[in-house]
């Protein structure tokens, strides 16, 4: 075991006592095994396969064009790399909301087939609440998500910070109080004001784990490109990237490069 990895293998129950405990939620990113591996052996809490993949390996815009097969192919891999953290798939887009019994089976499936530990799922619509019901019937844990939830990007008209105003602040409060009555195990909270965020955690009783929304959650999640500066395009700009890899990629390929060309490496 590496030294900076505590004991002990992370499970809804546990994170759920967090809350109470204070100790603070770790998560982050991963879709591939290395890099699942890297965050495990760092005491990462809670592995997340977002469909963030569809920005930052896949190249898409957004997240929409993700499918269900690949977070099955992804979280299958990053299944590989994980021992004491808890693996959760995030629930791609036309997976969750359209019919419950299509929700419950794309649920399974990503646990039965790709080995994650939970869901997370966007939202608390009338239809994303019963699908979220029965996905726990199955003995499923699930986490939320509101605030910025990216695969609403076209409703919201650009990633906007939400919950801005009194209407929007209070329809975050009530749908995460929804999501605790459903029965989820913890809410991601994105691009709140961190009052709205504090506000919130205060208000319920499972743990919060915030992403742009300020220092006052249970835990925070940040996407592992975005922390790193892995990717060619700068972060967003709530990020402070505690490395820049991008740069160092290119400094070193380009440098491998020149090697090459000029004969001083031989390999
Ligand atoms: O897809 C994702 O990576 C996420 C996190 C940023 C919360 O939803």
């Amino acid at each position: 075991m590496s030294a900076s990895r505590p004991e002990g293998k992370v499970t809804a129950p546990l994170l759920r006592a967090r809350k109470k405990s204070g100790e603070k939620i770790v998560a982050l990113t991963a879709y591939d095994y290395p890099t699942a591996r890297l965050l495990d052996e760092s005491g990462v809490d809670v592995i997340l396969v977002g469909d963030s993949m569809g920005n930052v390996v896949l190249g898409y815009p957004n997240t929409l064009p993700v499918t269900l097969d690949d977070m099955i192919h992804h979280t299958r891999a990053a299944r590989r790399g994980v021992t004491r953290a808890m693996l959760v798939a995030d629930m791609p887009f036309r997976s969750v909301g359209i019919t419950e019994d299509g929700s419950v089976a794309a649920a399974a499936e990503v646990v039965a087939e790709a080995g994650a530990e939970a869901v997370k799922v966007e939202g608390a619509s009338p239809t994303t609440l019963r699908s979220i019901a029965r996905i726990l019937d199955l003995g499923i844990p699930v986490m939320g998500h509101v605030g910025l939830t990216p695969q609403s990007v076209h409703r919201f008209g650009g990633y906007k910070r939400q919950g801005t105003d009194a209407a929007s602040a209070l329809a975050v409060l009530r749908d995460a109080k929804a999501l605790e009555r459903a029965g989820v195990f913890a809410i991601v909270l994105e691009a709140l004001p961190p009052d709205l965020a504090r506000r919130v955690t205060q208000a319920v009783s499972i743990p919060t784990i915030g992403i742009a929304a300020g220092p006052h959650c249970d835990g925070q999640i940040l996407v592992f490109h975005d922390l790193l500066g892995l990717s060619p395009e700068p972060p967003p700009p709530f990020v402070k990237p505690y490395a820049s890899l991008a740069g160092d990629v290119r400094r070193a390929v380009t440098k491998w490069g020149a090697d090459v060309r000029s004969g001083a490496y031989g390999g």
